[in-house]
């Protein structure tokens, strides 16, 4: 029998890892093709330094690309050969016009659907893998039964995808369930099994869940929105442990041997980042808010004004700490990624407090084991409007964290990277100003060592004395 034929539009951080992990798993029963209008993006795929980093990942495409694995430009070409036909392409927040500030921008999915309904000779399955407002899918509909060439038929499937930055790979070799959403017709069933074959190369049956489309759509969104207001609820009792000396972790502890919480996702912090949590609460809130249902959109807004929050609380306590100024005192960042084992820095909370220390005056000695320094360069002046040329004055990058560190006033810890609490700070302690200051935006590194070689230490939620 002839591969399955899967074409995905979008080689990013979801398209790139599930595209790898599908063609993996199946073998010579899949033809994998991942196409994007990013040309340097798709150079980079078929080369040997890959466009993201996740553990894991080097090795499924050195396994699979060139044999049932292939990255292109070719758009048309590997939308006319396709059965399945994945839409991963990105939908940020909009930052223009109706919905600006809130609404998912889902143009790159107007422009896919386009895109499949001129190129298509025969009928195809067009799966939703973006993360997208709900009832998106009729909005694909209507638009490819409207360019299609006569005769030619589609299915859309709704099929989020709950991969996590940093463990990507394994996230997908083995899910906690893969959804997918279609239609009650018999052909939408019909389609719905032809993608559950897909996963079930690998994925056992009953972790394959299927919905109608709208529950599909909407699962992601909900899913999103509770992790991240798990996030936004442990910083909101570190707030109230630091002024009660009451000890988050100790809070998170007991209250996570609950077996109705469970105890993932109870870390404090200095706040979330990524690509997904706040676009995509803010998405449901402008649903929430075009339902009437304003109560219910104030209710999730408030997990993304916490956040916020949060990340200016931290940085400042970096300064008042610092006797009320720091500037132009050397403050070591280490971490820039909005968490560890990945070089994603969108929405990272090092983003914003780097951007509230700059206002400052604060000079900035930035060191992160994965983020390039052309990614930190433009990172910070997109949040320097008008003055630019602060990032070139006040900021240096560095590739040896001793080296960023070295002299500094103070060093923040904003991602949790591993290779952070193996450092010798007893030496980086003697090159320091005293008082010597640490801020663990993490909670990561050990507070009493650290105190008895005589740092002065703040962290999250806790007295550190
Ligand atoms: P990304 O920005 O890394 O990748 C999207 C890619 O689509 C880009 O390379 C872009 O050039 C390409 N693209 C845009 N329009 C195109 C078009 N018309 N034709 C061909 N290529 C086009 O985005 P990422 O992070 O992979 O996210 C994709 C979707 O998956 C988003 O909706 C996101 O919310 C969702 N998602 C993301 C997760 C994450 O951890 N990053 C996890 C789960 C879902």
């Amino acid at each position: 029998m002839a591969p399955t034929n899967i074409c995905c539009i979008g080689a990013g951080y979801v398209g790139g890892p599930t595209c790898s992990v599908i063609a993996l798993k199946g073998g010579d029963q899949v033809k994998v093709t991942v196409v994007d209008i990013n040309q340097k993006r798709i150079a980079a795929w078929n080369s040997d330094e890959l466009p993201i980093y996740e553990p894991g990942l080097d090795e499924v495409v050195q396994q699979c690309r060139g044999k049932n694995l292939f990255f292109s430009t070719d758009v048309a070409g590997a939308i006319k050969a396709a059965d399945l036909i994945f839409v991963s392409v990105n939908t940020p927040t909009k930052l223009y016009g109706l919905g600006k500030g809130s609404a998912a921008d889902v143009k790159y999915i107007e422009s896919c659907a386009r895109a499949i309904a001129e190129h298509s000779e025969g009928p195809k399955i067009v799966i939703e893998k973006s993360t997208v407002p709900a009832r998106t899918a009729e909005t694909l509909d209507r638009i490819l039964r409207a360019n299609c060439k006569p005769g030619i038929t589609f299915e859309i499937l709704s099929n989020p995808e709950f991969l996590a930055e940093g463990t990507a790979i394994s996230d997908l070799m083995s899910p906690d369930r893969v959804l997918i959403g279609g239609s009650t017709t018999p052909e939408g069933q019909k389609a719905i099994q032809a993608l559950s074959a897909v996963y079930e190369h690998w994925v056992p049956k009953d972790r394959i869940i299927t919905t109608n489309t709208w529950s599909s759509e909407l699962s992601k969104l909900a899913a999103n929105a509770f992790l991240a207001q798990r996030i936004s609820s442990i910083n909101a009792m570190s707030a109230i442990c630091e002024a009660t000396e009451a000890d988050v972790s100790e809070v998170a502890r007991a209250i996570g041997k609950d077996s109705r919480l469970g105890a993932k996702f109870l870390q404090a912090s200095v706040g979330f980042g990524g690509s997904c949590f706040q676009k995509d609460i803010l998405n449901l809130v402008y649903l929430a808010d075009s339902l009437n249902l304003h109560e219910v959109a104030d209710y999730w807004r408030q997990v993304v004004i916490l956040n916020d929050w949060q990340e200016r609380r931290f940085s400042t306590r970096i300064i008042k700490a610092l006797f009320n100024t720091v500037s132009s005192k050397k403050i070591c960042i280490l971490g820039f990624a909005f968490k560890k084992n990945t070089g994603d820095t969108r929405e990272s909370a090092a983003i914003y407090v780097c951007q509230h220390l700059m206002d400052e005056g604060a000079q900035l000695a930035i060191y992160d084991p994965k983020v390039k320094a052309e990614q930190i360069d433009l990172d910070l002046k997109s949040v320097s409007q008008g003055q630019e040329d602060r990032v070139d004055r006040l900021v240096t990058v560095h590739s040896d964290p001793y080296e960023a560190m070295d002299g500094a006033h103070a060093v923040a810890v904003l991602t949790e990277w591993d290779e952070f609490k193996t450092y010798d700070f007893a030496k980086v302690y003697a090159t320091m100003p005293k008082p010597a200051f640490l801020f663990d935006g993490r909670n990561i590194l050990d507070h009493a060592a650290l105190r008895q070689m005589g740092f002065e230490i703040e962290a999250i939620g806790k007295k550190i004395h």
